[in-house]
């Protein structure tokens, strides 16, 4: 065992991208590996004459079959160019980061809050003319809800948008967190030339490349000389950081640690500005991994013996496989391929044989990993969402609390002859967590009701079945609208009421379905008596 954990956790950053579809997550990713020179070039997402990139093939597949097919991890390293006291102890080492994707599609959907369990910090992507999107509020609530710390980036400052001022207004007003600008844009939304370092007064001046693929020269110079070289727009810049310092919003590292504000940057993914400042942002403020309470409150330091937990379970990636992985992010203590950790769930040892670093379509072995890292591990068919792995002494860590779902549907094979399949494909997607899964007496095995946060999850269900067991299914939604938790005492008594329906869920909760909230306000007036407690809500 190394006794460098703690140097290997000091280095590491791990995070995610949250944004609205389109406001440029997919560019970013390629312009973060770019400056980590993971790739030469940037730009083939949208398949651009003569660019190429292997990183984004899989975004491709996403968005072609506009569902949810990968969720892994990027990682790179890299050499903080700030200065040395922002860097790891040993100058020698570069910073390792973890990108860790969130699911691509447009509904929100208990994936992506599993997701975010397993990263330290979040990036807040915005595109400059739309400011906050539903999808942005909504992934920002759980970032609130986990207590992650948010970077936030306002995107595409090469277009026409909004002036800064308007964004941060919006951001302050709408989700009550306060941006404090690390950095000022030199130029209105499309006419980008440069930031304003509000820490250091400086003017970085960047230099576009063709296409935007390569990454873009940056100029370095004092006030006086940004001054006489970009007039008005330097003005500006120096007005707004000002207006933003009377107004206390600079930048507090434990107020950013608490979530109250959030450090902001202005950025074009397309031309790759602002982005290294993103990145030295993440080395030098975001947090490094960090021990994690178990399940009777003591902590796991992460210098502590191995432990991870499983955060996403993915069946179908590579159809001619017909592979299981589970993703699971280390929590404490190294770990190292062939290492036979502890189930803690089964109390099973599990072998550790094939890990996996999973981007896309490419995959490599892992041979050791620290905390923060996440690794894929191959035909893991015992593991579900939430779980624990560990190397003695045993530990085990809160489930992943599921979501109060809102959509409900019933599902049914078309031919009764595919029913030993259709039971097999619903236990095996179930597991996943792909949708919770219902039952009671009256429906039957045959056609449980599956519940999911948003609608699209039944769409997975519909075409996975299809896809990997070769059962067609009907789906037909239900005139459910909100779930309350109850017990065995309330239940028969809440069967009996009009527009109520019970079930039982695969974890064993026992959950009242309810046509809509009047008719629940009308029974929890009328039998006091009856045990109905709200589910967690994806918004609390
Ligand atoms: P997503 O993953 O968040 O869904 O967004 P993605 O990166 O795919 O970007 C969505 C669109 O926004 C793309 O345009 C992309 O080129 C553009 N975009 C991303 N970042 C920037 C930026 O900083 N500036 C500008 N001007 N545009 C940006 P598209 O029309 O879908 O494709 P394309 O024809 O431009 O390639």
């Amino acid at each position: 065992m190394s006794s460098d954990v703690a140097t290997e956790v000091r280095r590491r950053r791990t995070f995610a991208i949250i944004s609205h579809p389109d406001a440029g997550k997919s560019t970013m990713t390629e312009a973060l590996a770019l400056h980590a020179r993971m790739i030469s070039e940037a730009g083939a997402i949208h398949g651009k004459a003569g660019r190429k990139s292997t990183v984004s093939d899989w975004m491709e597949m996403e968005k072609a079959r506009g569902i949810s097919v990968s969720s892994t991890a990027l990682q790179f390293n890299y050499t903080s160019q700030g200065s040395p006291t922002t860097g790891p102890d040993d100058p020698e080492l570069p910073h390792v980061i973890n990108l860790v994707d969130t699911p691509g599609h447009a509904d929100f959907s208990e994936d992506t809050y599993r997701v975010l369990t397993a990263v330290d910090a979040a990036v807040m992507l915005i595109d400059a003319a739309k400011g906050l999107e539903p999808q942005t509020l909504k992934l920002f609530q759980v970032c609130r809800h986990r207590g992650i710390p948010v970077v936030t980036v306002v995107n595409k400052w090469d277009r026409p948008g909004r002036t800064p001022l308007e964004l941060i207004d919006e951001i302050s007003e709408r989700i009550g967190l306060t941006p404090t600008p690390l950095f000022v844009p030199v130029g209105i939304a499309g006419d980008f030339r440069g930031l304003l370092d509000r820490r250091t007064g400086e003017y970085v001046h960047f230099t576009r490349t063709a296409g935007g693929a390569k990454i873009a020269p940056e100029e370095i110079m004092g006030a006086d000389v940004a001054a006489e070289r970009e007039g008005d727009a330097w003005v500006a810049a120096t007005e707004e950081s000002e207006l933003l310092s009377e107004m206390g919003q600079d930048h507090d590292q434990e107020m950013f640690l608490a979530g109250q504000t959030s450090p902001m940057i202005f950025a074009s993914a397309m031309l790759n500005f602002g982005v290294r400042q993103l990145l030295e942002t993440l080395v030098e403020l975001a947090p490094a991994p960090a021990g994690r309470a178990d399940v009777d409150g003591r902590l796991r330091e992460v210098t502590d013996p191995f432990s991870a937990v499983v955060f996403k379970v993915q069946a179908g990636m590579d159809a001619s496989h017909r592979d299981r992985l589970a993703y699971m992010r280390i929590v404490s203590g190294e770990f190292e391929r062939g290492m036979v950790v502890t189930h803690a769930q089964t109390g099973k040892p599990f072998a550790t044989k094939y890990a996996q670093a999973v981007f896309g379509r490419d995959r490599s072995t892992v041979d050791t990993a620290y905390p923060g890292d996440v690794v894929g591990l191959v035909n893991a068919t015992a593991l579900a969402p939430g779980d624990t792995l560990y190397d003695d002494p045993r530990v085990q860590f809160p489930p992943i609390p599921s979501f109060a779902p809102e959509h409900f549907s019933s599902l049914r094979a078309t031919t009764a002859d595919k029913y030993k399949q259709f039971r097999k494909a619903m236990d095996q997607l179930d597991s996943e967590g792909v949708v919770q899964v219902l039952r009671n007496d009256t429906r039957g095995d045959a056609s449980p009701v599956l519940a999911a946060v948003g609608p699209m999850q039944f769409e997975v269900v519909t075409a996975r079945m299809k896809s990997e067991f070769n059962v067609d299914t009907v789906i037909e939604p239900l005139g459910y609208t909100l779930a309350r938790r109850t017990d065995e005492h309330s239940a028969p008594e809440l069967d009996r009421q009009r527009g109520v329906e019970v079930f039982t869920r695969t974890d064993g909760a026992i959950l009242a379905l309810f046509s809509d909230k009047w008719r629940l306000q009308y029974i929890e007036k009328e039998h006091s008596d009856l045990t109905l407690e709200p589910l967690v809500a994806a918004a609390d």
